[in-house]
């Protein structure tokens, strides 16, 4: 079987969110704020070193990596929609991804999510719950995946409390699973399954009420 190419990470559809929240593909004039957002202490702490140059943040961000992955840049604020994001337009504040493990592979069931807000600003006012729940549902209802999992830092409360919100329970502590700042630490294996979404989405939808 020929292998497959693997796409670029900004070669996709943009997702539209029900409220205030837009998920466009990457693109190279996205560079600056990336290397601005990476260089951000919060950022930095949870998503590690960041990279020095824009050539480097290139290289880590728009190549075609080993593995698929489709990269998104968050847009917040007024999309016209009625959001509750604040007036005067929406703004870049952060960056989601996910990947699938099996490139070419009939059987890609799995889907793994990376988040962070790198306007500190941002922050703190519902912007990841409502990305992540955003992107699930295009995972499950419009790529028909079967699983979606993340991996915060045992430390990283808050991402942890997101997702836990968000539906994804813990499957397990990986011990070491990520060496940062100098040290080995223990992340949380976190999942949803297909059939866990439409409780998680019908939460979702009653808070929004
Ligand atoms: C983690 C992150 C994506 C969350 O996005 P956000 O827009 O800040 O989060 P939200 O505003 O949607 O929700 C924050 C929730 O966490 C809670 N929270 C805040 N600090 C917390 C803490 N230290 N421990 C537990 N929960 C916390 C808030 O109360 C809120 O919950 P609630 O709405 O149920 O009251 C974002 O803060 C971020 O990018 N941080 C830096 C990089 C990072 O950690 N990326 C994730 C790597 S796995």
């Amino acid at each position: 079987m020929p292998t497959p190419a693997i796409p670029a990470p900004g070669d996709h559809e943009p997702i539209t969110g029900p409220l205030d929240v837009r998920l466009r593909p990457i693109t190279e004039a996205d560079l600056p704020d990336m290397l601005r957002w990476l260089a951000d202490p919060e950022v930095v702490r949870f998503y590690g070193s960041p990279p020095e140059s824009l050539e480097e943040c290139r290289q880590q961000y728009l190549e075609p990596g080993v593995n698929p992955c489709w990269r998104f840049i968050i847009e917040w604020g007024d999309l016209g929609r009625g959001g509750g994001g604040g007036a005067g337009g929406a703004r870049s504040v952060g960056e989601v991804q996910y990947w699938r493990r099996y490139p070419g592979d009939e059987y890609l069931w799995d889907a793994g999510v990376d988040i962070f807000i790198g306007e500190p600003d941002a922050r703190g006012r519902g912007v990841g719950i409502e990305t992540v729940r955003t992107m699930l549902r295009y995972l499950f209802e419009e790529k028909g995946v079967h699983r979606v999992t993340i991996d915060p830092e045992v430390a990283n409360t808050r991402a942890i409390h997101v997702y836990e919100r968000a539906g994804f329970r813990l499957d397990g502590v990986l011990r070491h699973h990520a060496f940062e700042h100098g040290e080995y630490v223990d992340t949380h294996f976190m999942s949803i399954l297909e059939d866990e979404w439409p409780a998680a989405k019908q939460r979702w939808l009653d808070e929004r009420a």
